[in-house]
């Protein structure tokens, strides 16, 4: 199966930066058309200037979070039809960093997600465990506890493991623990893609997806350095 890279900019970016980064990430994914399939999560104001960029580019693109709603009085929210309507394929819920600095609970994030499904988009839908729970040995029930509250009820979606102290850090699980996690979250739900994420980079993409539970992989910091990006991309064909 083609793997599927994401690239999360989160809160970073200007539209010089924006324009250049996305010319090269296009040129490199188009170079590898068929073989990968890669998604931008820019911040939601870029989306629809980067959209006209990407017209004649398979890359696709995604929101990096919408309401549960389909419309309604919530002053700074963005929902799952305006992300469509901006060209988006994707989006992003329950990150971590909402799940900390929003308190957005598992409940709300599957509301989110089949709101996200019945407009037309795929949810990819973050799940992880906090690093106290890795080291009391609990974090595979954690995590399968958290997805089972997250997932939707029907339709499609991704699911990307990224532990929460990997995020941003340099440290990442080992293997065996990647495809310890991967294999009970593929369990729970066959058939769907399950990503890995938290300190992916140019280094060490190519360990982590040829792991063969890991059908591609959620990128932050590194999705922001054309060069780092396009080798990741390369590293999952
Ligand atoms: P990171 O972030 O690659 O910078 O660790 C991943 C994420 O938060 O999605």
């Amino acid at each position: 199966m083609k793997k599927l890279i994401v690239a999360n900019w989160k809160m970073h970016g200007s539209r010089p930066m924006a324009t250049d980064l996305v010319r090269a990430v296009a040129e490199q994914a188009d170079t590898c058309a068929g073989r990968v399939e890669v998604v931008l999560c820019p911040p939601a104001i870029f989306i629809h200037e980067i959209s006209e960029l990407l017209s004649r580019s398979v890359v696709a693109l995604g929101g990096q979070d919408c309401h549960a709603e389909a419309e309604g009085a919530y002053t700074g929210d963005i929902s799952a039809a305006m992300l469509k309507e901006a060209g988006c394929a994707y989006v992003i819920v329950g990150h971590s960093e909402r799940r900390a600095a929003h308190h957005e609970q598992s409940g709300a994030i599957r509301a989110k997600a089949q709101q996200a499904i019945g407009q037309g988009l795929v949810p990819i839908i973050c799940v992880g465990e906090p690093r106290e729970i890795r080291e009391s040995g609990q974090a595979v029930a954690y995590v399968t506890a958290q997805t089972g509250a997250s997932i939707p009820s029907s339709g499609d979606f991704v699911l990307a493991y990224e532990p929460v102290w990997a995020i941003g850090t340099g440290l990442t699980p080992t293997s065996e623990d990647i495809c310890d996690m991967h294999a009970q979250l593929k369990q729970l739900v066959p058939s769907t893609r399950v990503l890995y994420g938290g300190s992916v980079n140019a280094a060490n993409a190519s360990g982590i997806l040829a792991l063969p539970s890991v059908d591609g992989a959620l990128v932050g910091g590194a999705s922001l350095k054309a060069e780092a990006f396009g080798n990741i991309i390369r590293a999952a064909e």
